[in-house]
């Protein structure tokens, strides 16, 4: 949380002195709300306009990815391999909202905003997260409620919030399953499905919250709207 003014004036608005005026002339408003007080703090995620011209926040970074297969989710890898980072062209740090595996590909999210990834990433909070696994097998069915009703793994409860079978291929032998979590354990759905006997053969995470990957290819990304920011720390509990 920081002073309005400082914000303001940190963007490259204007001087801080001249927010103060606009701030004590009625022209500033937080998430809609008019402020004429001085001492009034904002936080990174709110949205301030100032005469009805929204503040864009120049510091802060947030890129939804579609990762494709055969990169890492970490900024640096010691193993020479091809990192998300190296994909998205910013002069800005930015780091992953959580991990997708190396041959997972899917939705992730970067960003420079260290609030919103605590909050992303803390437990309690149960953002959810869609993935389509491919299977080349035909599962029993029954595998649907062991994966409802949850699986122990090294002593840990994992369960899934959903999970459906899009397709059953006897003949061809393949199965494809979606399956919402809201947890982020190292490697979830591969170990759940390996406890029931079944190797995940690709993996693909398809929604992230509210977001989806429409308009967007492997390797692509966009960066989100303030909208969607600020939807998503509407989201903390
Ligand atoms: N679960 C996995 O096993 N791998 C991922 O990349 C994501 C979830």
């Amino acid at each position: 949380m920081e002073r309005l003014q400082k914000i303001i004036a940190n963007s490259g608005f204007c001087s801080r002195r001249k927010a103060e005026e606009l701030i004590t002339k009625g022209l500033v408003r937080v998430n809609g709300e008019k402020v004429t007080d001085l001492g009034t703090k904002a936080k990174a995620s709110d949205i301030i306009t100032i005469a009805g011209k929204t503040l864009k926040n120049e510091d802060k970074e947030y890129i939804l990815l579609y990762k494709p297969r055969g990169v890492v989710s970490t900024t640096s890898d010691d193993k020479g391999r091809k990192t998300v980072i190296s994909l998205i062209d910013t002069d800005k740090r930015l780091y992953p909202i959580g991990r997708l595996d190396y041959d997972t590909s899917g939705l992730l999210i970067l960003t420079n905003d260290g609030e919103l990834t605590n909050l992303l990433t803390h437990p309690k909070n149960e953002i959810t997260k869609e993935y389509i696994v491919k299977i080349d097998e035909a599962v029993n069915p029954t595998l649907i409620k062991k994966l409802s009703s949850g699986v122990i793994i090294d002593g840990e409860k994992m369960k899934a919030d959903r999970v459906k079978i899009k397709k059953l291929d006897k003949k061809k032998k393949k199965t494809i399953i979606e399956i919402v979590l809201h947890e982020g354990k190292y490697h979830e759905i591969k170990r759940m499905f390996a406890s029931l006997g079944y190797e995940v053969t690709a993996l693909k995470r398809e929604k992230y919250a509210f977001l989806d990957l429409k308009g967007l290819t492997a390797g692509e990304y966009r960066h989100l709207t303030i909208k969607e920011v600020k939807k998503l720390y509407s989201l903390i509990k």
